[in-house]
């Protein structure tokens, strides 16, 4: 069954110059990119998109990381595109993230780990309507 998932190439994907490779890995797993946008978040922003870890201690580097440049927002579908997504991208952690994974191929950092993609149907949801409210 088709899905979407709400993804983001971080600003260290976009200043390493990686946006086609990170790209081209989703497209040629066959998903589809369904819509696309750069831009650059504001605090208010990265605080709704991270609610779930706004009081965490890693919290103030990530809002600062999340908000230093511009993004690529995307939305892919295709068939168990969360799950198939999360497994591309692999663990939160480069250093540890298996080679083969786009984190794993080309991150060595917990923080600045290239992608973040929607880790179930309901931060799906939620992050879809957020990023692209007038998504059909
Ligand atoms: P992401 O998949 O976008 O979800 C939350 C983000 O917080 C994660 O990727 C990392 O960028 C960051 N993150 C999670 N855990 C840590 C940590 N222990 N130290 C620093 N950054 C973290």
């Amino acid at each position: 069954m088709s899905e979407r998932t709400l993804v983001l190439l971080k600003p260290d994907t976009v200043r390493r110059g990686l946006v086609g490779a990170v790209l081209g890995r989703f497209e040629r797993k066959g998903l589809t990119i369904d819509a696309l946008e750069l831009r650059t978040l504001d605090g208010e922003m990265a605080d709704r998109h991270y609610a779930e870890h706004v009081e965490r201690d890693f919290y103030p580097p990530l809002r600062t990381f999340i908000t230093s440049g511009p993004l690529v927002a995307l939305v892919l579908s295709g068939d168990q595109a969360i799950e198939v997504v999360r497994t591309l991208i692999g663990v939160t952690d480069g250093r540890k993230a298996a080679p083969g994974t786009i984190r794993g191929d080309l991150s060595l950092s917990n923080r600045e780990n290239l992608v973040h993609a929607s880790d179930s149907p309901e931060s799906a949801e939620r992050e879809l309507k957020l990023f692209f409210p007038d998504l059909g």
